[in-house]
């Protein structure tokens, strides 16, 4: 069976995440979205909140699994014995830091290697954040969230 882990902070989980996800499904019988920490981040969910949300967003997808993890994806991935990490790359400079991370865990854990697919036209621009911030100032952020996750961005933050 081929399996794979799609790390991220998804802090939330949008539209863009989706979409790779299941463009990544048809390659990968199982795949483990992995709410991760990322240092410099400051959630807006907690990590517990984000896997219940993508849970419920993804209950009708059974080769879609979800966990979180605090250590690190290579440690995650050598304990449960996953060689690949998916991952979207967006026009948006994604490409540099991206290729040092892949070739950091590849470093860490020979086994392991990252796929990288192209966000689609509809995706490349969004980013959590700027879904967070437009939805913080009001405007309608339907276009990029799933609608389970859409109806729980707490209108005060
Ligand atoms: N569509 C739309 N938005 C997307 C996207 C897509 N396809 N792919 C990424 N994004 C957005 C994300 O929402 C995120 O937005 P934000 O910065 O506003 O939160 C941004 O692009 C960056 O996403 P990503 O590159 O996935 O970063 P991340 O912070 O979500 O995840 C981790 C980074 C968690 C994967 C990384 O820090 C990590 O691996 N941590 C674990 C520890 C570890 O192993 N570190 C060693 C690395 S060598």
């Amino acid at each position: 069976m081929k399996t794979a882990i799609y790390p991220g902070t998804f802090d939330p989980f949008t539209l863009g995440h989706d979409d790779i996800l299941k463009r990544a499904l048809r390659v990968f019988d199982e795949i483990t979205v992995l709410v991760a920490v990322s240092p410099a981040k400051k959630a807006l969910f907690s990590q517990d909140e984000r896997v219940r949300m993508i849970r419920e967003h993804l209950a009708d997808e059974p080769r879609a699994k979800v966990d979180s993890w605090n250590g690190l994806i290579v440690e995650y991935a050598k304990k449960h014995n996953i060689n690949a990490i998916v991952r979207g790359l967006r026009p948006t400079g994604d490409f540099e830091m991206e290729f040092q991370m892949a070739s950091m865990n590849n470093k860490l854990y020979q086994e392991i290697d990252t796929f990288f697919l192209p966000t689609s036209g509809n995706h490349y621009f969004v980013s959590s954040s700027l879904v967070k911030e437009l939805h913080k100032h009001g405007r309608d952020v339907s276009e990029f969230v799933p609608t389970g996750i859409l109806n729980q961005l707490k209108p005060s933050k």
